[in-house]
Parts: C-alpha cells; structure tokens; sequence
C-alpha cells in the first residue's frame, strides 16, 4: 500500500473492491488547491509551535509551493493507488520535500477536519461566483422593466384574468425573489466562514496548534468552538445546497412564464434566436430550451438537497464515511449554476415582448371588477354590497358576451343607483393601474419607487 496515509496495522492492502469503493480523487481533486492553502497555514501553526524550525519550514512551503505548480500545469495528479486528494498530496509533498521533512506536515491534523475545512473554502468561493450569477439575472429583469416602464399586462391568479398590472411590476416580483437569494447566500457565508481546521480526528489536538491562526490565513473570521461539531456537521453544505435549489426553483419559476408566454396561444414574448433552439424534422420551430433545462435543472438541485439531507439523516456523532458523499451533491449544485445563470440571464435580457398584444388584454376577463367594487367602496358602499353589484354588471356583461365597459349607463344604473356614468373613470386599464399608488403596488409611480429600492438593495448585495 505504497504512499497510503496508513495500514502499519493490517496485514496486507485493501482488496481491490474496497479501493475502488473509498476512491475519492475523481471528485475531489478539484479541492487540490484548497488543501495545499491548508497546508501552508498548517506548517505556520507547526513552526509556532516549536514543531518546525524555520529552515523547515522553508522547505516545507518551498516544496508545497511546487507542489501546487505541478498540481496547476497539471503535471501532479492523482494516482491510481491514491486514495483522496489529502493522500495523493502528501505523496506528492513527500517526493518533493523528501520523508523527513514531508512526513512532518501531518502532525496534529486529520482529513476530517481537512475535508471539511477545504468544503467551506470551496463553497465561499463558488457562493460568490453564483451570487454574481444571480446578480445578472436580476439585472436583466431590471432593465426589462425599465425598458418598458408603462406596459400593461394581464395580472393573473389561478392562471385566470385577475386585474391588470405592469409588465415591469412582474417582472421585478422574479427580480426580489432572485434578490432573496442573493441575500440568502451572504447571510450563509457568515455561518460558512468557520473553519473545522485544528478539529482533528474529531477530538482537537495536543501539539498546541491555533486554530484561529489557520482559520485567518485561509480567510475565515474564526475557528469552529467544538472540534466534534467542526468534523462531523454538513448542516453549512446541506444550507449551501437549500439555496441553491431555491435559485433553481426561482428560476424555473420564471421558466415556466418564458415557455407560456412563448407559445402562439399567447404571444407576449419572443425569443431571441440566439437563445432558442430549432427541430431536427420542423423547419418551423423555435423552442424555448433555455428556460426548459433551467425547470429540468431545478429538479436536478432539489435532488442534489435531498440526497445529501439523506446522506445526513442517520449519522451519528462524529465523523463517518458517509460523509464523503457530501462532496458531489454540492459541487453538482455549483456547477449546475454556473452554466445555468448565464444562459438564463442571456434569454431574459433578450427577451422581446409584445406590448401591445399584452395592452390590448390587460383589461379582458372582467379584469376591471375589482376597481369597480373599490371605486363604490369610495362613494360609501359598504365592500360585501360593492362586491355584490360589481359581480351583478360582470354577470350581465357576460350574457350579452361585452365588456364592462360596453354597459350602457342605463343597464349600470339599472344595477344600481349608485353605478353612476362616473364609474368609467376606473373602467380602463391605466385608470385601475394609477390607483393602485401605495408601497408595493402597481401604480407607474408605485413601480418607479419599487425600482429604486430594489436597485438600492441589489447594489448592497
Ligand atoms: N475523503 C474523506 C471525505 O471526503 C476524508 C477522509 C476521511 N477518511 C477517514 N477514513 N477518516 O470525507
């Protein structure tokens, strides 16, 4: 078992199927540069413990600076023989620095609280790249809003007709979800920046190492305060995982309404060429892909949470093998996003909208009801009365097949004395639209107050 982290105590190496089972370097080699950064801070805590004189140390960074040359040129990769990324640098350590020196750099650690320290560094950065990721998308959202301050749209509940509302005012209910998220990940990133470094096996060290002198070079704000909690908790990969599949689900949520407003049936948007997709025997098409594998993926990062929560549910205290399956369910997570965020953000920035087909059936569906009701609640019409002959004029537009607005005054006052010929004032979209002017509503002004705050929070982000 040439170059293993261990086996004086066996009798003979693993058989074969047991080394082909407890392979990691397939997925974790990615953690190669992490694990060296480990290293570094590791031999510093070694040296200001009197374990390490300073030409040892020296040569101690000198060959892991190598190291991580040859890891990057791609020069050093794992072995066949190698069991994990943390066995397979070692071997290389030791060829570079020799056993003497190189065997000293494990002193008072583990690839438990290795791993899970290089976990926590890998997912900050990826957090970070996804966060900016997510950050576009919320961008585009913005600027179709502001390309289109006034366009009016159907609002809808249950799918059906509700009341009209602006294009930019849902486009921006997609934005502050994705701006949650954003939010969701810095706020993470406090409870990620604790480094398990110095945990050990599982029981801390004796050899007098810092901690918190580790946990600072590789850039966290501490060190975990009970080495057990440090080795054997993936509550921070499985939050990590939640978020992400909460970007996902936003994102098929925004998915879902490319796809319908795409189809011929409602034709609200179009797609840029660049960001559709054609068929291999209809000349014709022109699919929506993108927002596709964006609802497909969120399936995918629903998966990639719920497997690991799984992983997680039965293990008791502290570390256990189990917990190599952390690994690939996360790092699916990141990748999935890293290649989704762009293309959605590409599709929705490119979007095309037809605003005047979404004008023209703003109002449709009896959308104006409810502006009706109010404007009697404002005469003095108590609103279970209001809601009453507001429902009576849409039962009888609807059997003559007009609109409200098509009532003649006689038929609405035939309804009620109080249906007055004033009532038109909110029978058209931007009158219903322009009433709606307090925080949160849809009004122009309301919407332009919106984007100001939304663009206030995104540049915080
Ligand atoms: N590769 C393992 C992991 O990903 C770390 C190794 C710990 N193995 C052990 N036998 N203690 O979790």
């Amino acid at each position: 078992n040439e170059g293993a982290l261990w086996g004086a105590r066996f009798a003979g190496g693993p058989a074969d199927a047991l080394a082909a089972l407890s392979k990691s370097t397939h997925f974790d080699w990615r953690l190669a540069r992490y694990d060296i950064a480990g290293s570094r801070a590791h031999a510093r805590v070694l040296r200001a413990a009197g374990l390490l004189d300073d030409a040892e140390l020296e040569g101690m960074l000198d060959a892991l600076g190598r190291l991580e040359a040859d890891v990057v040129s791609g020069a050093y990769t794992a072995s066949e023989s190698d069991e994990d990324v943390h066995g397979s640098l070692e071997r290389g350590l030791i060829e570079r620095a020799g056993p003497a020196l190189g065997g000293k750099l494990r002193a008072g650690r583990s690839r438990n609280d290795q791993i899970a320290t290089l976990g926590r560094m890998f997912l900050r950065d990826h957090a970070r790249i996804i966060a900016r990721g997510v950050l576009a998308t919320v961008d585009a959202l913005v600027a179709q809003a502001e390309a289109h301050p006034n366009a009016a749209m159907p609002g809808r509940t249950h799918l059906q007709h509700a009341q009209p509302v602006l294009l930019s005012h849902h486009l921006l209910a997609h934005a502050w979800a994705l701006l949650r998220d954003v939010q969701r990940l810095t706020d993470w990133d406090r409870r990620a920046a604790v480094s398990p470094y110095g945990s050990g096996a599982l029981a801390g060290s004796s050899l007098g190492l810092d901690p918190n002198a580790v946990a600072a070079e590789l850039g966290f704000d501490s060190a975990v305060w009970n080495s057990i909690d440090g080795t054997a908790s993936r509550d921070v990969f499985a939050e990590f995982a939640w978020v992400c599949a909460m970007i996902g689900v936003d994102l098929s949520r925004i998915s879902e309404e490319v796809i319908l407003w795409a189809t011929k049936e409602f034709s609200f948007v179009t797609l840029h060429d660049s960001y559709s997709t054609g068929s291999s025997i209809m000349p014709q098409k022109k699919n929506p892909d993108v927002a596709e594998l964006a609802r497909g993926k969120s399936g995918r990062l629903i998966g990639d949470l719920t497997g690991l929560l799984a992983t997680l549910k039965g293990l008791p205290l502290a570390y256990n093998r189990d917990l190599q399956e952390d690994k690939e369910p996360v790092f699916d997570a990141a990748d999935t996003l890293e290649l989704l965020l762009p293309a959605v953000s590409g599709m929705v920035a490119t979007l095309g909208f037809n605003t005047a087909r979404m004008h023209e059936l703003a109002p449709l569906g009896f959308a104006l009801a409810t502006d009706v009701a109010e404007w009697l609640v404002r005469q003095g019409v108590p609103f279970r009365d209001a809601h009453e002959l507001s429902g009576a004029a849409v039962k009888l537009a609807e059997s003559r097949g007009v609109e409200l607005w098509d009532l003649t005054d006689a038929e609405f006052a035939g309804i009620s004395p109080a249906l007055t010929p004033e009532v038109r004032t909110v029978l058209s979209t931007e009158g219903s639209l322009a009433s709606r002017d307090a925080q949160g509503g849809t009004a122009p002004s309301a919407v332009a107050a919106q984007l100001a705050a939304l663009r206030e929070q995104a540049a915080a982000a």
